[in-house]
């Protein structure tokens, strides 16, 4: 038996993340797209690691209770990486609520009830989530607490209360950072952290569908006029996640970081705030 890992997403986030810290563990690779997670396996385990890749869908209760079942088989589970998601250029207003709000929200639910005593997991947020007007106190509270089934019933999740597939994403990401936070209060039960990490600009295949997209000429503004001047690589949100999976993290729990070479900061403040 090993320590187990679950990682969703077999992308260049989760990749960077599991290589930094899944040595000597079992990683359970899940991935709606079987090829991308057979991609990513093989890379991983010509370079030493013990991956199975598994078909899931982040979408679906059952799919996601399906990979715990199999993570269980290999040993206890200790660690969760959440990388898998669509972008607002990738997927419909349902989909992105879908995937990246209730998938998540299910996810951090049904990992928190099996992780281990010192476990930890981290998801993966987006900057999008802090650039959204500010939501009622009512309404993070909702985003935070509802139960899983009913939170794609709240009112500012309804199709018709919402502008675009960017709005969506905006509030699919919000919803993470607040799902952390209360999940964190379940996970300290079993005495295990569970953080999110909130990116800029990483490049990744679904970045490059975002240049590629109705919005291409935003991003590339975006990171040329950030104070980093450039986009991040998938490895720099690892460093985050390494500390934040780390003992020197054992003090951080229910947080999202920022990282985004300050393009939320000149966002606000900065040239590129929109006119
Ligand atoms: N790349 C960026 O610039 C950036 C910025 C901020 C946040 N993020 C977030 O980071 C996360 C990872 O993105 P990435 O850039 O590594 O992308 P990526 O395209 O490299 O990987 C995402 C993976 O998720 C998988 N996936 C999509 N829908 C799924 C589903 N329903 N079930 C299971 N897997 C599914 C895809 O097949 C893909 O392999 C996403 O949540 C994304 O929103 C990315």
């Amino acid at each position: 038996m090993k320590n187990v890992m679950i990682v969703t997403g077999a992308g260049q986030i989760s990749m960077a993340i599991a290589r930094r810290i899944g040595y000597g563990k079992k990683i359970i690779l899940g991935d709606k797209n079987k090829d991308h997670a057979n991609q990513i396996a093989k890379i991983m385990n010509e370079a030493g690691f013990d991956v199975l890749p598994f078909e899931m869908d982040l979408s679906s209760r059952k799919s996601i209770l399906k990979m715990i079942e199999e993570a269980k088989k290999y040993g206890p589970i200790t660690m969760l990486i959440n990388g898998a998601g669509v972008s607002p250029s990738q997927a419909n207003i349902q989909t992105i609520l879908d995937v990246d709000l209730y998938g998540t929200a299910v996810l951090l639910e049904e990992v928190g009830k099996v992780i281990e005593e010192n476990g930890v997991g981290v998801t993966i947020s987006s900057q999008s989530g802090f650039r959204m007007k500010q939501l009622t106190a009512k309404e993070d509270e909702a985003l935070a607490c509802t139960p899983t089934e009913q939170l794609l019933d709240l009112e500012l999740l309804k199709e018709e209360n919402i502008t675009d597939t960017l709005h969506a994403y905006q509030l699919a990401k919000r919803c993470n950072e607040k799902r952390v936070m209360a999940e964190s209060v379940k996970w300290g039960h079993r005495k295990a952290r569970i953080n999110a990490i909130a990116p800029g600009i990483v490049f990744t295949p679904l970045a490059i569908d975002e240049f590629n997209g109705p919005r291409g000429d935003f991003y590339k503004n975006m990171f040329a006029s950030c104070p980093a001047g450039r986009p991040a690589t998938a490895d720099e949100i690892a460093n985050v996640a390494e500390l934040l999976m780390s003992d020197k993290g054992a003090f951080i729990t229910g947080s999202t970081f920022l990282i985004d070479g300050g393009a939320t900061a000149s966002y606000f403040y900065g040239p590129l705030k929109p006119e």
